[in-house]
């Protein structure tokens, strides 16, 4: 069941090294950075002052680095090994992380099921997430600390009918959000995700006349990027941020368990 109450006074947390994140020096990687959410939050890190690493399969990532003045590297993510590569790009100065990179799941029926979609899919949305910290963390730690945002979903949090597999992708990421952020913030690395509705982006552009004509609202992509940023900046540890079209973000609290 999902219940949304309004956002409690933010808890400061105890460990200072969370706190002095902003400023410029500071290297940060998107995923999944060639449009959409990615690039949005890209464009917000670069203004900030972030020299940034993209990472996407789609060469168009390129003209997107140089648009901010970032890098690029051009790879499928479900290949660990670019993982590695963006962190050793990033160098010492990486702070910020925002494993963002995802894709939907045409197929709604496991017995018909594609086995290279899905494993294309769970290889993106759930693998090039632990493949991002696991390339990561060693140098969020030898650095004093940082923040990391995973872009999960509403499908994160309730199931989604239209799309199993996303849906089990999804919540796989935030149960990994829930087991890791209490150890991380302990050593002054934030771990959080962020949960939108439908956005308007590339990976919804086949459907977005639909949703229009039935009055469905979309986020546009800046809005969750704006979310993003600020979850980097000043989340509590294991903030699952809702974020709805026309509503102000709203933190997710799960029912106790009976
Ligand atoms: N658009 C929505 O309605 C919506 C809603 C909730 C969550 N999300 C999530 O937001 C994230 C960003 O999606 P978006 O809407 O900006 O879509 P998008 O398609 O514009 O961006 C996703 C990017 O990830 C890249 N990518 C996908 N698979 C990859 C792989 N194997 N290796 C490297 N790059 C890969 C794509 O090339 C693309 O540039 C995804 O995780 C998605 O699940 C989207």
């Amino acid at each position: 069941m999902m219940i949304s109450r309004p956002a409690s006074p933010r808890r400061r947390v105890p460990d200072m090294r969370l706190s002095t994140l902003r400023g410029m020096g500071e290297t940060a990687i998107i995923t999944g950075a060639a449009g959409g959410i990615g690039a949005a939050a890209a464009r917000r890190l670069a203004a900030a002052g972030a020299r940034c690493v993209l990472v996407d399969r789609d060469p168009g990532v390129s003209d997107m680095a140089a648009a901010i003045g970032g890098t690029a590297l051009v790879g499928d993510l479900t290949d660990p090994e670019l993982s590695e590569r963006a962190v050793a790009e990033a160098g010492d100065g990486l702070r910020l992380l925002v494993l963002n990179a995802g894709t939907n799941c045409a197929d709604k029926d496991p017995a018909t099921l594609d086995l290279d979609r899905y494993r294309a899919v769970v290889g993106v949305n759930q693998h090039s997430v632990t493949y991002g910290l696991r390339a990561a963390l060693p140098v969020l730690r030898r650095g004093g600390g940082g923040s990391i945002v995973v872009t999960a979903s509403l499908a994160a949090l309730h199931g989604v009918e239209q799309d199993p597999i996303y849906t089990m992708t999804k919540h796989a990421v935030i149960g990994l959000v829930r087991a890791l952020s209490g150890p991380l913030s302990r050593e002054g690395i934030r771990l959080s995700a962020v949960c939108p509705g439908l956005v308007d982006t590339p990976l919804t552009a086949g459907a977005r006349d639909r949703f229009q004509a039935a009055g469905i609202p979309m986020l546009s992509a800046d809005e969750v990027a704006a979310a993003i940023e600020e979850t980097l900046r000043s989340g509590e540890p294991g903030t699952e941020l809702v974020v709805h079209p026309g509503r102000p973000p709203v933190r997710y609290v799960q029912a106790p368990i009976p």
